[in-house]
């Protein structure tokens, strides 16, 4: 029987190529975000299965319970629960405004809790589910002029963590956390900025749907912790076994790699409101190999996919 899914975040990024994902495999969905038009577009991608989309602030007291009151209502049970959403911000801690360090933890870390205690309350009174939050590498380490996004997935880890020890006694309740390194998504640019450049992902990129389809696998079979991008590991030991050499490089590293040369003026990014002009399953850093290797070179295609998709 197909699985109801719930995606949080679902209108950008690696949540809307996860609601493709299941929708490929028949799932019913239940899309989740702020931007009503970019949700109604995603629904129109996933044609061929049933979609309720329910436009959605996690930072809104209460939006979380009608979200899962809206997919009771329509589906008559949740299976799955995957939480994407997140917003960036750019800056010196010193020099980004209060407002916007609290707001991106309201919605990376706070947002994500919710998303949580939401779907744990439904999957204990029905015995079982999954739940999928996206965390990142940098819930791991630490990079300059980030401190709001880095500070909510150190936080998630440790909140994943401390879930998933209490559900030791739940077997059928399953809580996952994959974390990303840099990905082809558009939350550079959609990233408050208070520090000049527009940012990018450092290589090496992974595409969404790489991490789509981790967070897939995560539900087929359930694992506590999933890494995706290449150097992860690499970065976690230096960060750890060599903290003093990290610490002297990862400035001019993140400069290099992390900030492209065009300048921005100081805004807010998608912060407090969503763009819904630059919401896009890629964020248009990598060359779209599904695109480019459609045609009569589909099998070649296909095989470059499964390496580098
Ligand atoms: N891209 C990367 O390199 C990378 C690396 C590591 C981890 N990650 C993690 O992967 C996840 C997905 O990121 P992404 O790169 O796919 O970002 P994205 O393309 O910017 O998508 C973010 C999604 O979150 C939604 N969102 C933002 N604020 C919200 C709010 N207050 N309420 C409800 N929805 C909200 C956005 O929709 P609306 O704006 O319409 O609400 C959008 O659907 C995040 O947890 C991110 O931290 C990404």
């Amino acid at each position: 029987m197909s699985r109801v899914v719930v995606i949080v975040g679902a209108s950008s990024g690696i949540g809307r190529a996860t609601a493709r994902e299941f929708a490929e495999r028949g799932d019913r969905l239940v899309l989740a975000a702020r931007a009503t038009t970019t949700l109604a577009e995603v629904r129109a991608e996933c044609a061929d299965v049933d979609v309720l989309t329910v436009p959605t602030d996690v930072t809104e007291p209460g939006a979380l319970d009608a979200l899962a009151d809206a997919a009771i209502e329509r589906f008559g049970r949740i299976d799955v629960w995957v939480h994407t959403a997140a917003v960036m911000a750019y800056g010196r801690f010193d020099e980004l405004p209060g407002r916007v360090f609290d707001q991106v933890v309201r919605t990376d870390l706070l947002g994500a809790a919710g998303s949580v205690r939401v779907a744990l309350r439904h999957f204990r009174a029905a015995g079982a589910g999954t739940v999928v939050l996206t965390g990142s590498v940098l819930g791991h380490i630490t990079a300059p002029n980030m401190s709001a996004y880095v500070a909510s997935k150190w936080g998630l880890q440790g909140l994943v963590r401390t879930v998933q020890q209490e559900l030791r006694d739940s077997p059928e309740i399953r809580l996952c956390l994959v974390n990303p390194g840099s990905v082809d998504t558009p939350v550079y640019q959609q990233a408050a900025n208070y520090l000049g450049r527009v940012g990018r992902p450092p290589p090496p990129v992974a595409s969404p749907h790489r991490v789509a389809r981790a967070i897939v696998n995560c539900v087929d079979r359930p694992r506590r912790e999933v890494s995706v991008g290449r150097l992860n590991v690499v970065m976690r030991v230096g960060f750890t076994v060599l903290p003093g050499v990290y610490d002297i490089l990862v400035g001019p590293l993140m400069r290099l790699a992390g900030l492209s040369g065009r300048s921005i003026a100081a805004n807010d990014g998608s912060v407090f409101a969503p763009n819904p002009a630059g919401e896009a399953v890629r964020g248009g850093h990598l060359p779209d190999l599904r695109q480019l290797v459609s045609g009569p070179a589909g099998a070649v295609g296909a095989a470059l996919r499964r390496r580098f998709g």
